[in-house]
């Protein structure tokens, strides 16, 4: 049995995994391109800092005040800013039993993370998906999509999967027009890989009442098991999130990797400049190839084929290599595809040129 609105819910498909692959096509080498993990594996320093764990069998500080004060405090922010999540995940799950019941409305562009519609249709509330345009947030229709019943606006900035960020001044002109009763959750998983002149939403915190920031250590910091996401709100938004969220949702392992890591700036500038290297190889064999991609912010890009995105990604599967379909995520002849290192960037590069002859005579 279960309540007719978790019978509404569609599964949450992650991307496949290596073990699964290996198994499945017997092959010995598997490139996993699927899930924007990082290339160059975890922050050394968080990873030493998970050596030394002690005192596993003791209910520890639920509050972590000195960690939150230091996430906090680059964006001119406080500990009572910041709320600590078991991956962002959990982080958007609070938001939404936070702040929408049945009868509400949830916007959101679409295509963009699944987890915004699942967590708001948990909470009975209605969603309205707004289509992107040219792959990013069309903000307008976003606003005109804004009504009485409205709670929650949703911004995926990189969004997942178009990997496409939006540019300061349609921030500032949405924020003047957004109501001041409706949240806005800026979810930024991809926000340190993003370059400089970009937006930094953490500053409409200070500014904004109703605004709820997500960051996480999954991606640049390489601590995607670990399970550390945060957030930014302001004080009072804060304390309600932080009454939904389930005491101790914070692992002290998690704590404690997620400390070492922020120490670690060798870590962040290496894993942003291999991704730089990454990207800017991958954007010119997909020109060479004749293919297009969306100008990425992030750590992964969105590539057109001339076949089905479900073919496309089949046929890279048979070759060790798995990619996203854009028919999972919602962008059909498109796939997503994580910046890896230099190698299996190659090796991807080197899978498409042999197999673009067989899929334009198949278009
Ligand atoms: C846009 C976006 N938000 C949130 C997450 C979840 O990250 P976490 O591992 O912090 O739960 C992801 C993970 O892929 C993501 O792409």
């Amino acid at each position: 049995m279960s309540r007719p609105t978790v019978r509404k819910l569609a599964p949450y498909v992650p991307g496949k995994t290596i073990e699964e692959v290996q198994r499945v096509l017997g092959l010995e080498r598997i490139i996993k391109l699927a899930s924007n993990e990082n290339p160059l594996g975890s922050s050394p320093k968080a990873m030493a800092a998970l050596r030394h764990i002690d005192r596993l069998h003791l209910y520890l500080d639920d509050a972590y005040p000195e960690l939150r004060e230091r996430l906090a405090a680059p964006y001119g922010l406080h500990a009572s800013n910041v709320v600590l999540g078991h991956g962002s995940n959990e982080l958007v799950n609070i938001a939404c039993e936070t702040l929408l019941e049945a009868g509400d409305e949830a916007v959101m562009a679409t295509p963009s993370f699944s987890l915004y519609k699942l967590a708001a249709v948990l909470q009975g509330a209605a969603v309205i998906e707004v289509p992107l345009r040219e792959g990013v947030h069309d903000l307008d229709a976003m606003l005109e999509a804004v009504t009485e019943r409205t709670k929650l606006l949703f911004i995926c900035d990189p969004n997942n999967p178009t990997g496409t960020a939006l540019p300061p001044d349609a921030w500032r002109s949405f924020l003047a027009r957004v109501p001041e009763r409706v949240t806005v959750l800026v979810d930024q998983a991809y926000r340190e890989y993003m370059g400089a002149g970009t937006f930094e939403a953490a500053d409409i915190v200070r500014e904004r009442q109703n605004t709820i920031v997500l960051r996480t250590m999954s991606k640049v910091y390489g601590l995607a098991s670990l399970r550390f996401g945060y957030g930014f709100a302001d004080v009072e938004l804060a304390g309600w999130l932080n009454r939904v969220r389930l005491p101790f949702n914070i692992s002290r392992p998690a704590a404690l990797g997620a400390a070492g890591a922020l120490d670690d700036e060798e870590f962040v500038a290496m894993s942003l400049a291999s991704n730089l290297a990454g990207k800017a190889f991958m954007y010119k064999q997909i020109e060479t190839l004749g293919l297009q991609a969306y100008p990425t912010e992030a750590n992964f890009y969105a590539v057109s084929v001339p076949v089905s995105a479900t073919r496309a990604y089949e046929d890279l599967l048979a070759r060790g290599i798995i990619v996203r379909s854009g028919d999972a995520l919602g962008m059909p002849g498109r796939l997503r595809i994580t910046i890896g290192s230099p190698e299996e960037n190659a090796a991807l590069a080197d899978a498409l040129e042999q197999l673009l002859p067989a899929w334009k005579a198949a278009a």
